[in-house]
């Protein structure tokens, strides 16, 4: 069997009900997978939920119920929530399943045993908002801790430390010699920066179960349990151990399973630009110790606001994607959020550019191509296929090629814009060649046949290099042409792969206009 093609994306707290960041880092890695599927890859794409620590146990608290049963029931919202955003999800984890339970014990009880873990004391300070342990070095000039901090307390407390000091410099080179580890440069440029100006201190990887009891219990030292961040990353690897992956099952314990899947080393691992130094520096440590290769890459993107405002459920400012994909559609939500934010930038949701976006490029450019482009092969020639012609062979062959190569650099909104030239060419070919007015012309019957295939397979072209980003309307241009597989191999993108005398079917407006929602 050989390896799959490895997406992740972070695992969400499930403090809370999911926003637009958890809904755009979850697309942008859907984008990424269907990609390589459409590339011929065999594709494995993993997201789930993080459901240990403080900020768990303290909204379970605040609702009064059990965290077990608090998680519980957020589950019922967060894995329908893959569902609505139309996710080729392969796994959903949980990590308090016992597949992921149990996995994390073992590397615990590995790591103690080959001595890259110890106990010691601690004596500092604490953030329990955060679950950060401060020291004297972190107080901000005026002497206070950042507020982001919360209430901080001291502290004295025996833990397990992981080592981490003494591999700061194998690290740094590592990073240096795979300048595509982290992806974009700007945050390969700042890690390093990180490492190369502070002394890594070893990591505090247990809690005392007497503070915090919400946790996988070390299985040496009951009295402890697991930091959330070691358990929550840890899942990347517990998972493709439960599939029976062999090199990541002989790292933790026993003997890989018969049908095993090949997945570790993850190809790419999605994630925000808050979360850079957990994946970037313990992780990788984390692998090493286990005697696992890193991640190919880590893809980290930025973070959007609202109306040039962190969201915050206290502003009330918070957007929700679901409430937006019943309104205008989980294509324009889709569309919208990798249009928007090149990944590594940050960016500003506006209820009017969104739906400025969807009126001018989904309903005007995309929808209104397809539509036209149909609508005319119906009523004059009965919706069938003329002889191939090949005026926007050039420029269909060129927007796919681009595409494609600017999705293998991540660089999904460039490769949004290269399909959009093709969709604006095509819009602006309908003007110049005027086919309503060729119609008219008994002596341009030909011209008109010419002019209408390159329209039709100019838009079964786009579905191919769509499909990706808009699955829906990738599938519902297919269907209106009369097309019966789905648009997912981008080798379907060849231009002149509709038949003469094809019967398309009805179309059907993709994205209606709309009035703006009263407010
Ligand atoms: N549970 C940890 C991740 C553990 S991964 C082993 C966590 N969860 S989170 O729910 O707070 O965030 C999940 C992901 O959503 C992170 O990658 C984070 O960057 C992303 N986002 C959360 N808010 C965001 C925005 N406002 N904008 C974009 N992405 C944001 O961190």
């Amino acid at each position: 069997m050989s390896k799959r093609f490895y997406v992740t994306t972070a695992i969400d707290y499930v403090n809370g009900e999911p926003h637009l960041g958890h809904g755009y880092e979850k697309v942008i890695a859907d984008v990424i997978a269907r990609a390589r599927r459409s590339l011929g890859e065999d594709v494995f794409f993993l997201t789930g939920s993080d459901e240990h620590g403080q900020k768990v146990q303290q909204a379970a608290i605040a609702k009064g119920k059990t965290p077990q049963a608090f998680c519980d029931e957020l589950a019922l919202v967060w894995k329908p929530f893959t569902e609505k955003l139309n996710l080729t999800i392969n796994d959903f984890v949980r990590t308090t399943e016992p597949r992921h339970t149990t996995a994390v014990q073992a590397i615990f009880q590995r790591l103690w045993d080959t001595g890259h873990c110890y106990k010691a004391t601690y004596e500092g300070f604490y953030s329990a908002k955060e679950e950060t342990f401060l020291t004297d070095k972190d107080r901000l000039p005026d002497g206070t801790f950042d507020p982001t901090y919360g209430e901080v307390l001291p502290l004295v407390e025996e833990n397990y430390y992981f080592r981490l000091k003494e591999q700061q410099e194998w690290l740094i080179g590592h990073i240096t010699a795979n300048p595509e580890f982290i992806y974009p440069p700007q945050r390969r440029n700042e890690v390093l920066g990180f490492l190369k100006n502070n002394a890594l201190a070893d990591l505090c990887v247990t809690r005392p179960s007497a503070r915090l009891n919400w946790g996988i219990p070390l299985p040496f030292d009951p009295a402890y349990v697991a930091y959330v961040w070691f358990d929550a990353l840890l899942n990347y690897i517990t998972v493709p151990a439960a599939h029976g992956d062999a090199a990541v099952v002989s790292a933790i314990h026993g003997a890989p399973s018969a049908e095993a899947l090949e997945l570790w080393p993850a190809d790419v691992q999605v994630i925000g630009k808050d979360i850079v130094k957990f994946h970037a520096v313990y992780w990788p440590i984390m692998l090493k110790a286990l005697g696992l290769p890193l991640p190919k890459q880590l893809v980290v993107h930025g973070w959007w606001q609202k109306d040039g405002q962190r969201m915050s459920k206290s502003t009330g400012n918070v957007v929700d994607p679901l409430a937006v994909i019943n309104e205008w559609g989980l294509d324009a939500f889709r569309y919208y959020v990798v249009w928007e934010l090149d990944i590594g930038a940050d960016g500003n949701w506006t209820d009017s550019g969104f739906q400025a976006r969807y009126h001018a490029e989904l309903a005007n450019g995309l929808g209104n191509l397809v539509n036209r482009s149909l609508s005319m092969l119906r009523r004059y020639r009965d919706g069938r296929a003329p002889a191939r012609a090949d005026d926007l062979a050039g420029a269909a062959t060129e927007a796919a090629r681009s595409a494609i190569a600017l999705i293998g650099e991540n660089r999904l909104q460039a490769a949004l814009q290269a399909i959009w030239a093709l969709i604006d060419r095509a819009n602006q070919y309908v003007e110049q060649t005027a086919p309503f007015k060729l119609a008219k012309d008994p002596a341009q019957a030909s011209r008109l046949d010419e002019v209408l295939y390159n329209l039709v397979e100019t838009c079964r072209v786009l579905a191919v290099l769509l499909w990706p980003f808009l699955p829906g309307t990738a599938a519902r241009i297919f269907a209106q042409l009369g097309l019966t597989t789905l648009p997912d191999r981008f080798a379907a993108a060849a231009w002149g792969g509709l038949t003469q005398g094809h019967v398309i079917g009805a179309p059907e407006p993709l994205f209606p206009r709309r009035d703006a929602p009263a407010k």
